[in-house]
């Protein structure tokens, strides 16, 4: 990441071109809540389309899934969140601010060197009351990761899907988790989306298929454009894992903060399984025909954040340059991630030019996500679409009017080249899809 990236340009971009707002802003806004803009859906629903993509529609051996948020509250007992999700919070005696205990460097409040209270443990899942009756019967919990809800759903699935092991099961959804010290943007917050999958294999081959995840998961990132001395891997040291995993492995961004967690590939053993058996009294285990032997599967989860990889993905792209002397700010996403594939740009307003610009936006529309815009300078116009990491411009120009033929220009080479309408849409096409962008089949077929 280039030194000049900080966490306020990434922010002041988002809010000006219309990525992410803050939540309820003209209420003076919610702590740690963001909503996201016209320009951010796009984006974030682009990364969940890609991981989609790879994690299910690309495979034979995983199937989606969608759960409810809400669940059994004895869904959390059995993983042990009610026990054991939880964080040290101590409390400043001065000025009353949070803290979270192991991430203090000294004994005293970080804001007001005032000093502390003693740590206790503060659940991190979020309660509410379900029905008309707020009594304690009725206790039900946002949930904090969407693995649970996989879990409890394995038999239904495969006894449904005509799948045998090893399968893997994606969900993509909401979590909540109530945060001491939520922050950085859309880091950490209180209500965030995770990109989950469960991969149930035959207990022996675990580990096998902890590595393959693993390279695999660390490939996807680069796949989409992040650069590789931006990424790395973290194996979790022993007193640092998860009461359920027997190893785990951060993918890591250096973001402006520093080296953070993406996403963790942790092996989950068949303590899940195990857990919700025994408290459900309902058999969870599998029987393979092939081998004649039934068993607990053991799991190997990647776990990514829809929300930190759409912030990954946002820094990484995020570039400063000088152009002929001018400065301007290009986001060079990857096409498949670009909220706008393709912007039409008329050279004027002019009406002459009105009928076949329509024209130019209506052939590319259909094939592609695009904008049309006829409003000021066609060098604002440009500014705008480089800061949306549009990747092609196409502008309509009064020549076009006699030789029926439109230039494209490349966001990051600046290169333009002047082609005939007729070939416009298998030009967009092939460019979208080409080298310069790195081909795959995320990008090829895809209207996105
Ligand atoms: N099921 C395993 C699990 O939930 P986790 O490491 O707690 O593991 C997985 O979460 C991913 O979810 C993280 O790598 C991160 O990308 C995302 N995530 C977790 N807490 C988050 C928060 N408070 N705000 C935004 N994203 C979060």
């Amino acid at each position: 990441m280039s030194d000049a990236v900080t966490m306020e340009k990434i922010v002041s971009l988002c809010k000006r071109r219309g990525f992410i707002f803050q939540s309820s802003e003209i209420y003076g806004g919610l702590g740690s809540c963001w909503d996201y803009g016209p320009m951010g859906v796009e984006l974030k629903r682009n990364v969940k389309n890609a991981w989609w993509r790879t994690m299910v529609e690309e495979r034979g051996d995983v199937v989606g899934l969608d759960c409810s948020i809400m669940m059994h509250p004895t869904v959390w007992k059995a993983s042990g969140h009610i026990d054991s999700f939880s964080d040290p919070l101590v409390e400043c005696k001065e000025c009353h601010q949070r803290w979270r205990a192991d991430q203090l460097e000294k004994q005293a409040c970080p804001a007001c060197d005032g000093e502390l209270t003693e740590a206790r443990n503060f659940n991190l899942m979020f309660k509410t009351f379900m029905g008309a009756v707020e009594e304690d019967a009725a206790v039900v919990y946002l949930r904090p990761e969407t693995a649970q809800g996989i879990f409890v759903n394995f038999q239904n699935v495969v006894s449904t899907s005509r799948k045998r092991l090893p399968l893997g099961i994606a969900q993509i959804g909401k979590s909540f988790r109530n945060e001491i010290t939520p922050g950085n943007f859309t880091f950490r917050t209180r209500e965030f989306e995770q990109m989950e999958m469960e991969f149930f294999v035959q207990p022996g081959s675990d580990e096998e298929w902890y590595e393959y995840w693993s390279g695999e998961r660390f490939a996807w990132y680069k796949k989409l454009g992040i650069r590789s001395e931006n990424l790395r891997m973290r194996e979790h040291a022993k007193d640092e894992l998860a009461h359920y995993a027997k190893a785990c492995v951060d993918v890591e961004y250096l973001f402006p903060i520093g080296w953070s967690e993406l996403e963790g590939i942790a092996n989950r053993t068949d303590f899940d399984l195990k857990q919700h058996s025994s408290w459900s009294g309902k058999d969870l285990s599998y029987f393979d025909s092939a081998t004649n032997e039934r068993f607990i599967p053991y799991v190997i989860e990647p776990s990514a954040g829809a929300d930190r990889s759409t912030l990954a993905f946002l820094v990484d792209a995020y570039t400063e340059e000088e152009v002929e002397g001018a400065s301007r700010v290009v986001l060079k996403l990857h096409p498949a991630l670009a909220p706008v594939k393709v912007a039409i740009l008329p050279l004027s307003k002019n009406e002459r030019l009105m009928p076949l610009a329509r024209d130019v936006h209506d052939r590319v529309r259909k094939c592609f996500v695009t904008e049309y815009d006829d409003t000021q300078s066609i060098g604002r116009r440009y500014r705008r679409q480089d800061e949306i990491g549009t990747p092609l411009c196409v502008t309509v120009d009064f020549d076009s009017l006699e030789d029926g033929q439109v230039t494209i220009r490349d966001r990051d080479s600046l290169a333009q080249i002047r082609l005939p309408i007729d070939n416009l849409v298998e030009t967009l096409r092939a460019k979208l899809s080409g080298e310069e962008f790195g081909s795959d089949s995320l990008w090829a077929g895809a209207r996105a």
